[in-house]
């Protein structure tokens, strides 16, 4: 009885609580163009790679074509300047005539005949930041039903030009007319960026029911440095991020730069695994016509993936900071297994860390088989008091996926016939 009145709560309280569309019960995947593409909008001298319907295309043929879509990048994601700079007669956002001759509705057809999905950009404010039509309070209602009409399936909406007061107003109205227009529309919401990402000026509550991913921190740019200041931020403030996220409410420390000019190849194994370890978002801002080898090998690491994707959905954490400047992240995953990831801030040279799991208050179960997420190298019966090394590289990292050395045994006994 006391059990059934528990779920009965639990069940009200979801119903009521989370927004209603369903979506994002793992962390969302794709590409999206802002921090590679920015707002170029020079077609005539730029055509390969100005904010337009043949960029986008493009970017839906490499995630349909590359493999990229079995591994779960799926949404396309159009960013700022996309619009023509006035509404039309009735009000109403159009696409820049020039740039995207064919519209957006067509876009999203073509994006949803390669099985992926459509994300657009809108901004609560007269303008958006680039400076194109925002969306006021009084144009909500219009603007989610076009996108709607247009068979959009996500919108980042982003707060330039609007004050707090009304971001206050705008947010929820946009969750709930988008609600409203019947289809599934995923929200991405810019809000808590623009108010310093933190309580009380931010209420988390609040977003987790009207949102299903927000940006909390600065613009990433194409640097190691920026990087590194949002992977700061973010274990800074840990004891309140981690908890606020989970299926369906996603922090977002902004779009992975993987295959760009900013980051060696330390840096962006760094980042793609800070990222899984964090259960942030994976949109990609790069150029997936003209991608390495290598940096898809990262960016296609299944068990990285994996490990984001765990539909447990536990943000993970820093459990350790040395002054040696390396920091233990760990992330608790489903089926009592575990990611742990040694991530170097030095700047001389690899180092040796050694400690044991018991080091690290990871006591149970008394044995692990460890498996190297980039090396592939795996190794059994690690127990929890063995003290094991790590060589970590400078601003690089060392992944380890951990399971419980019982489970191993389990599946071997079930294929017996
Ligand atoms: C910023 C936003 C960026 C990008 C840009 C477009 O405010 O954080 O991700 O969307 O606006 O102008």
């Amino acid at each position: 009885m006391g059990m059934q009145v528990v779920s009965l709560t639990l069940v009200l309280a979801t119903c009521g609580l989370s927004l209603d569309n369903g979506l994002m019960r793992t962390p969302p995947m794709g590409w999206l163009a802002w921090e590679r593409f920015r707002c170029n909008v020079d077609c005539s001298t730029d055509p390969e790679n100005c904010i337009s319907e043949r960029l986008f295309m493009d970017m839906a043929d490499r995630l349909a074509e590359d493999g990229w879509k079995e591994l779960g990048y799926e949404y396309v994601n159009i960013d700022d300047c996309w619009a023509a700079l006035q509404r039309d007669s009735q009000g109403q956002l159009v696409a820049d005539p020039q740039r995207f001759p064919s519209g957006i509705k067509a876009l999203a057809q073509y994006v949803h005949s390669k099985g992926l999905k459509l994300g657009i950009y809108g901004d609560l404010g007269t303008y958006t930041c680039g400076g194109y039509p925002g969306t006021t309070l009084d144009q909500i209602e219009l603007d989610a039903r076009t996108f709607a009409s247009w068979g959009v399936d996500m919108l980042k909406f982003d707060g330039c030009y609007s004050n707090s007061s009304t971001k206050a107003m705008g947010y929820p109205m946009m969750s709930k007319a988008l609600n409203a227009t019947g289809r599934h529309i995923a929200f991405s919401c810019s809000w808590p960026a623009y108010e310093g990402g933190l309580p009380p000026e931010v209420n988390y509550t609040l977003l987790g029911e009207i949102c299903n991913l927000w940006r909390n921190y600065d613009d990433i740019d194409d640097s190691w440095e920026s990087v590194r200041g949002i992977i700061n931020w973010y274990s800074m403030h840990q004891d309140v991020l981690q908890r606020v996220a989970g299926p369906g409410r996603w922090n977002d420390p902004d779009m992975l730069i993987i295959g760009n000019f900013g980051l060696s190849f330390e840096q962006s194994k760094s980042q793609m695994a800070l990222w899984a370890i964090l259960a942030a978002p994976l949109f990609m801002s790069n150029d997936l016509r003209a991608i390495s080898i290598q940096d898809s090998a990262i960016l296609q690491n299944k068990l990285l993936i994996r490990i984001n994707q765990d539909p447990l959905g536990l943000q993970g954490r820093m459990i350790l900071k040395g002054i040696d400047d390396i920091e233990v992240w760990m992330r608790e995953l489903s089926s009592s297994t575990m990611a742990l990831a040694f991530f170097s801030q030095r700047v001389d040279m690899p180092y040796h860390y050694t400690t044991a799991l018991s080091q690290l208050n990871i006591t149970a179960p008394d044995v692990f088989s460890v498996l190297d997420v980039y090396s592939g190298w795996v190794h059994h019966d690690l127990k929890v008091d063995t003290k094991f090394t790590v060589t970590i590289n400078p601003s690089g990292v060392v992944v380890l996926y951990l399971y419980p050395e019982k489970s191993l045994v389990k599946t071997q006994e079930k294929k017996r016939p």
